[in-house]
């Protein structure tokens, strides 16, 4: 008898699930950005990092469509997962407005995440975030610095007041902090920390961020063979399950071949798509 028949699919790691999680905090962290922890059975099945959940904003049918948000952080001993998600927009907030004990409809995980390979300690790895992009990198930290790897982290905001998270990364591994006006760290952009090393440094290179940074990342680390990069991008997305082509982009192979953000990525390789 196959394994589907003699165990039940829900809470399974990494199987896709709908649950309806309850609130335990929700508060700000930065300007228009908040932490919000959620619990509940379903959070066993998110294990894998870089991977996301689609959340429904609301209770009624506006918005109809689910926001994508990166897991932040798993604790599956007390079935808890963290989002940092910025206000943008209607559906984030209406998750601003949530308080604790309050249920949300949480689709995941999904996606396939940042591959950890063999890392261990005999690795460098360097990991790069920008704004809203910095979430999903701490749980892949979390996850390299349990394996040993010798992580550094850049992270770039555009000032102070936007950061977030720059303690809890302090805790796992050598971090540089970037701001576009110079209120905290280094004045300019995460490049130009990276400059600092060879890009052959490193054996991986694991980033998330607006696109011009993943672009100049990616100019960075051309010819750089010896070293895995695994980018993470953020497309709107309409269904997140690789229905609606709300989310596709293109491959190097051809002007018509593309891939779905929301099924093949969020993570692809560097190189694997055009930015
Ligand atoms: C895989 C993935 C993971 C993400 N993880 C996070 C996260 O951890 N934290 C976080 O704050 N945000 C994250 N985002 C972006 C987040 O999904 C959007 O900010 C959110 O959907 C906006 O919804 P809204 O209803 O508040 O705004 P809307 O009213 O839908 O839009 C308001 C503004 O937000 C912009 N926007 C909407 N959707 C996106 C999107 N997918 N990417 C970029 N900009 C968008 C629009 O261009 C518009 O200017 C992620 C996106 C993807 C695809
Ligand atoms: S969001 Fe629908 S196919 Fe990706």
């Amino acid at each position: 008898m196959s394994e589907t028949f003699t165990q039940p699919m829900m809470n399974r790691p990494g199987v896709p699930q709908v649950s309806l999680l309850t609130v335990t905090s929700n508060s700000p962290v930065a300007r228009q950005v908040y932490r919000m922890t959620l619990k509940g059975d379903g959070v066993q099945a998110m294990v894998e990092p870089g991977q996301f959940v689609h959340i429904k904003c609301g209770s009624s049918a506006s918005p109809l469509l689910r926001r994508p948000l990166s897991i932040c952080d798993v604790d599956r001993k007390k079935r808890e997962l963290t989002i940092i998600y910025r206000v943008e927009g209607e559906g984030t907030r209406y998750l601003s407005t949530l308080q604790s004990e309050d249920m949300v409809d949480v689709l995941g995980p999904l996606g396939n995440g940042f591959p950890l390979g063999n890392r261990d300690k005999a690795d460098r790895v360097l990991i790069v975030g920008g704004g809203v992009g910095v979430p999903p990198l701490y749980y892949l930290s979390k996850c390299l610095s349990k394996r040993g790897a010798r992580v550094t982290h850049i992270l770039g905001f555009n000032s102070q007041e936007d950061s977030f998270l720059t303690d809890d990364f302090h805790q796992l591994g050598e971090t540089y902090v970037t701001t576009m006006d110079g209120s905290l760290g280094h004045k300019g952009i995460v490049t130009d920390i990276m400059a600092h090393w060879p890009p052959e440094s490193w054996q991986a290179v694991y980033a998330c961020g607006p696109l011009p940074m993943l672009k100049a990342i990616e100019q960075h680390m051309a010819g750089a063979y010896q070293t895995e990069v695994y980018l993470s991008l953020e497309r709107r997305m309409g269904c997140g399950i690789g229905a609606c082509l709300a989310c596709v982009c293109h491959t190097p192979d051809s002007a018509i071949s593309y891939k779905k953000v929301c099924t093949d990525g969020p993570v692809f390789k560097l190189g694997e798509v055009i930015l």
